[in-house]
């Protein structure tokens, strides 16, 4: 195998000054809640990479998280993770993704997303749906998933998953007093210390997900049918125990909806 200036690289000084020794950087993503540092780098080849690197500890945890997760799980929608570099003496690591082509939906974009014709929307969602039947089948659940994770290409009308960097093995027991995430997309049990995060919290995620998807963040906005409210009305009930059981259950009444 030839090398390659990302994926063949263990260890670097400095992440920035590599990447732009090797390609050129065309975007940086300072300043993000998370405390990575991202940046878009294009190599001599054409090809274009997404370089993700922790600047805290507390960015770091999340992007080991992040690199279990990835080891784990694999689906087409799920911008993948296929190496990281270190960064020398420092205990830090930069995930290698490769650019997907988007907007995220955490923004202005979404507006232009509610105008697209519904068919395309309903592939969006059940995208998301099937790339968390992977996420079921794994053994994880989601954490912290909210618009942000959503990456829309709209010229090749497809949705891509990136950030799920909180996303971990399940069920398990909060202790903490919350998880991250937006409030929106939060089941009520991620609140509460002590209480158990399963897949029916992802079930959660999912019903508010796709409600986004179907309403812009507006409820009288709503263009799906009654039944397919129902169903999303059902994945985000209060009590975990009358949601669907699973991704599967969920996705199964979804379809049969749609
Ligand atoms: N693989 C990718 N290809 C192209 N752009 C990407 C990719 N992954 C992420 N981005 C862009 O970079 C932005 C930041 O990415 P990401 O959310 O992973 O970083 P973050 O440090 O966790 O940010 P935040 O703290 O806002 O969650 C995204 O909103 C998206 O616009
Ligand atoms: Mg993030």
């Amino acid at each position: 195998m030839t090398s390659h200036p990302l994926l063949s690289v263990a260890e670097v000084p400095a992440v920035e000054p590599y990447l732009r020794t090797v390609g050129e950087v065309f975007r940086v993503f300072r300043e993000q809640d998370s405390g990575c540092v991202s940046c878009g780098v294009q190599l001599p080849d054409g090809e274009r990479w997404f370089v993700k690197e922790a600047t805290t500890a507390a960015a770091q945890t999340s992007l080991d998280r992040a690199w279990a997760f990835h080891q784990a799980v694999r689906h087409p929608a799920i911008v993948p993770q296929p190496h990281r570099i270190a960064v020398a003496d420092s205990g830090r690591t930069a995930a290698v993704m490769p650019w997907r082509h988007g907007e995220s939906l955490y923004g202005p974009a979404r507006a232009r997303f509610h105008a697209l014709p519904l068919a395309s929307v309903l592939r969006a969602v059940d995208r998301v749906l099937d790339a968390h039947l992977a996420v079921e089948a794994a053994g994880m659940v989601a954490v912290d998933l909210y618009d942000g994770a959503f990456l829309y290409d709209f010229g090749g009308d497809l949705l891509h998953l990136i950030d799920l960097d909180e996303y971990r093995p399940g069920p398990f027991v909060l202790d903490a007093d919350r998880l991250p995430g937006s409030a929106r997309f939060m089941a009520p049990e991620e609140w509460y210390r002590g209480s158990v995060i399963d897949i029916r919290t992802t079930v959660y995620a999912l019903g508010r997900s796709a409600r986004l998807l179907l309403d812009g963040g507006e409820r009288r906005a709503w263009r799906g049918t009654a039944g397919q409210l129902a169903v999303l009305e059902r994945a985000t009930r209060t009590d975990p125990a009358e949601r669907f059981a699973g991704v599967r259950e969920f996705m199964e009444a979804w379809r049969a909806a749609v």
